[in-house]
């Protein structure tokens, strides 16, 4: 199966005009590479601008969260339908900078259920704040899983996909840096708490990511030795040469 690059662009960059350069950049990066699927995961504003270029190239085009809600008095909120109309066919949710500004695993759910609805690629964010000594963080995990990812049909997993990003390991405030191994080792628990949900052969299916502080130096551990299904790139994903090694190592 094809790696999965997922560039998660966050609140960047400031411009249209910035966001279309960047995006080109990645759309070279995919010609040469045609083996990797890359994804760009953009501020929704950017969506319907990008989408003419996402149609002339080999990148797909994601937004970074949707709303629970289909339509009605939810001021601010976009649909995952629009999103799809705008030109998204992924969608990240429940990432950890969205669950710190209180967003529960229970509208995580709804927000799953939503996105699959309208069609899109659910790009689901799952990872413990902190490690601590005795294991109590596998049952927080645990915990988040099950109620971001119940009541799911065999048919929805198909379109899901895991990112497991520990907290403590994710963006410049990272207070820790993540191993191929330990991800290994997270991605065969997450796969158990699967099963529970659904059955064992979506368990062994569902595409697994890796994202928290990856780079052009850490990426190829991950997939190769961790054996990572793609990646979540956050700030790397905004430097297209560093983008393009990531791309590379796919
Ligand atoms: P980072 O972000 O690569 O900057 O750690 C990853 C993410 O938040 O998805």
């Amino acid at each position: 199966m094809k790696k999965l690059i997922v560039a998660n662009w966050k609140l960047n960059p400031p411009t249209p005009k910035a966001a279309l350069a960047l995006f080109r950049a990645y759309s070279q990066s995919a010609k040469k590479h045609p083996s990797v699927k890359i994804v760009a995961c953009v501020p929704a504003v950017y969506l319907a601008s990008l989408a003419k270029s996402a149609r002339l190239s080999n990148v797909e085009l994601g937004a970074q969260d949707c709303s629970s809600e289909t339509d009605g008095a939810h001021t601010g909120e976009i649909s995952a339908e629009m999103l799809k109309e705008s030109g998204a066919a992924y969608v990240i949710i429940g990432h950890s900078e969205r669950r710190a500004r209180g967003e529960t695993d229970e509208l995580v759910n709804r927000k799953v259920r939503a996105a699959l609805r309208a069609g899109l690629r659910a790009i689901i964010c799952i990872g413990e704040t902190t490690r601590d000594a005795t294991g109590e963080y596998l049952e927080i995990l645990r915990r988040q899983v099950q109620a971001s990812l119940r009541g799911l049909k065999v048919s929805d997993w198909q379109r899901l996909i895991v990112a497991y990003e520990p907290v403590w390991a994710v963006g410049s405030q990272a207070i820790g840096v993540d191993t191929p191994t330990n991800f290994l080792e997270q991605a065969i628990f997450i796969r158990k708490i699967i099963k529970t949900l659904s059955t064992r052969q979506v368990a062994l299916a569902v595409p697994i990511l890796y994202g928290g502080s990856v780079d052009q130096r850490n990426a190829l551990g991950f997939l190769s030795e961790g054996q990572a299904a793609g990646l979540l790139v956050g700030r790397a994903s905004l430097r297209p040469e560093r983008f393009a090694e990531i791309v590379l190592a796919g």
